[in-house]
Order: structure tokens, then C-alpha cells, then sequence
């Protein structure tokens, strides 16, 4: 078993973000089948305990919901499971100070597919997507499908997607194709490997 920095998932202060959290965001939603992993919990994150429950949030599931996924049929985790002051990304050091309950999220709900929502989850499941983020995510949706097709994270596939905060989601790729449209495509090749 991993190593985790608290016993009790709630009460952990392995890194800074404790002293302005209003509550720790846990994982929540079915095992075995799709996760979401998101950045960082927002405000209404941090206000209700659940994570993707903001504006993000919404358009995620509403996308999902598209392909045939409500909200209970997929499961929801974070980079970092406390908010941020300001919204701000989360530092290195608090992501490395959460890893070890991001492995124990996937070790316990075993999910068959992966998506990571916005380059922050993208570059800490996939380190070498660190750049060229949606350039790399075009090339892989042109690929066919097939569980080799895709990279894995603890052994698990993983589908990278654009965050869906208004802010990222309503841009443009520099060759002028709407962000939301690559979004709708990863969502899509993320919900067909659970075929
Ligand atoms: N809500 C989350 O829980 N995570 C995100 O990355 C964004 C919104």
C-alpha cells in the first residue's frame, strides 16, 4: 500500500493549501470505469466538498452527458485536493505533497479510462505533455482508437482534454478551431474504450 501522508484523508497537512481550505475535495463517483482528473479544486469546490461541482464543473459534466455519461456514471478526482488561494495552479511541491493520494485514488476506485481535464492533470499524468499540449491531444484523437493507442498512467489509459473553465474552453487553437471542439472529440474517445 502507498504511503499517505495523513490516515485520515480530511485532516491531512502534508502541504500548504491546508491552512486556506475550507474543506479537503475527496475523490468521489463509481469504480471501474471513466475518472476525471482535474487540476485543483475552485471555490464552490472548496465551499461543498465535491469536486467539479463550479462552472467547470458543469460544462464537464454537460459534455459528458453527451456521450452518454451522467454525472453518477463517472468518477471525479483533483491534482491537488485542496483549493488554491485565488484559483492560482498548484505549485510543484503541493502536487508532489498530494501524489501519493492521487495513487491511492486510482489504486482504490480502479478506473478502465482516464481523463485528464487542462494541462496541469495532462503534465502530471503524461510528464513529457508537458508542452505542445493541444497540438500533442490533436495528433492523438486523429490515431485510431485501441487501448495501444493511448498512454497510460499506473497502467491506466489516458485521454488528455482542455480544461473546461470558460477561461480555456472558449479559446481558440492557433489554427482557429474552437478549444470545446478538441474537447468534445477527447471526451468522445475517452467514454468509447468503455465498450
Ligand atoms: N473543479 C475541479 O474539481 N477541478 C478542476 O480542475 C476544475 C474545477
Amino acid at each position: 500500500m502507498t504511503d499517505l501522508p495523513a490516515r485520515d484523508p480530511t485532516t491531512c497537512v502534508a502541504c500548504a493549501l491546508c491552512r486556506g481550505r475550507s474543506r479537503v475535495v475527496l475523490p468521489d463517483g463509481p469504480v471501474g470505469g471513466l475518472m476525471a482528473v482535474g487540476e485543483a479544486p475552485g471555490r464552490q469546490e472548496d465551499e461543498q466538498g465535491v469536486g467539479f461541482a463550479g462552472p467547470a464543473g458543469r460544462t464537464l459534466d454537460r459534455v459528458l452527458a453527451e456521450h452518454g455519461l451522467g454525472r453518477r456514471d463517472y468518477a471525479r478526482t483533483n491534482v491537488v485536493r485542496c483549493r488554491p488561494p485565488d484559483n492560482r495552479r498548484p505549485r510543484r511541491a503541493e502536487i508532489a505533497a498530494c501524489q501519493p493520494w492521487l495513487t491511492a485514488t486510482l489504486e482504490a476506485f480502479a478506473p478502465r479510462v482516464l481523463l485528464a481535464v487542462g494541462q496541469t492533470a495532462t503534465a502530471q499524468l503524461l510528464p513529457y505533455w508537458t508542452n505542445r499540449h493541444l497540438e500533442r491531444l490533436d495528433a492523438l484523437l486523429e490515431r485510431p482508437s485501441g487501448d495501444g493507442e493511448l498512454p497510460v498512467y499506473q497502467g491506466i489509459p489516458v485521454v488528455p482534454m482542455p480544461h473546461t473553465s470558460g477561461l480555456a474552453w472558449n479559446r481558440r487553437t492557433p489554427d482557429g478551431r474552437p478549444i470545446s471542439e478538441l474537447g468534445h472529440r477527447a471526451v468522445a474517445r475517452a467514454v468509447a474504450m468503455l465498450d
